[in-house]
């Protein structure tokens, strides 16, 4: 926004809240209130960011980075970071974080396969990854996999979407 240097969108969603999002939410406001941060950063919540298993999660904007399981402790390295300190490198996400390299070796798996499993075999893949049935019915409400009645067989199978491609550079 044009009169801020930075904005801030901190999830106050189901998941990021039953893990802490609150308290991370007031120290933050707190802090940013305290440096008088909270005129060059702007901060609003928010209702997801999609990233809902490993909440909770705010993204900085223009920086453009997601700081991901954030943790009341860790409000005052982020603070230190908008007030041109170092990067908390610990709780940035990108394609090299393990949870993420989890995920895009899940996809890929499922690509390998086919991209079209039963529901069966898509539960066996993801608890290969460590990944459980409320994450792929997460990944259903979020849009990176789909789920559609065989045309031969009417079972439920299971895809990832272009979302998921796009997201893993899977396409
Ligand atoms: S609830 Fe926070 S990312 Fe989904």
């Amino acid at each position: 926004m044009y009169w801020t240097e930075r904005h801030i969108f901190a999830c106050t969603g189901n998941h990021c809240n039953q893990k802490g999002a609150a308290k991370v939410i007031n120290r933050l406001r707190f802090e940013l209130m305290r440096r008088k941060l909270n005129t060059p950063v702007h901060m609003n919540t928010c209702g997801t960011i999609d990233l809902c298993d490993i909440g909770p999660n705010i993204v900085v904007y223009p920086d453009n980075i997601v700081f991901s399981n954030v943790e009341e402790n860790d409000v005052p390295d982020i603070v230190a970071f908008l007030s041109g300190g170092e990067m908390p490198t610990r709780l940035l996400l990108n394609a090299t974080t393990p949870a993420e390299m989890n995920r895009e070796h899940f996809f890929a798996a499922l690509r390998d396969a086919g991209n079209h499993l039963g529901e069966s075999e898509i539960i066996a893949l993801a608890g290969s990854y460590d990944l459980d049935r409320a994450w792929i019915d997460e990944q259903l409400r979020r849009g990176f996999m789909s789920k559609k009645p065989d045309e031969e067989t009417t079972a439920d199978t299971y895809a990832m979407t272009s979302k998921a491609m796009h997201r893993y550079r899977l396409g």
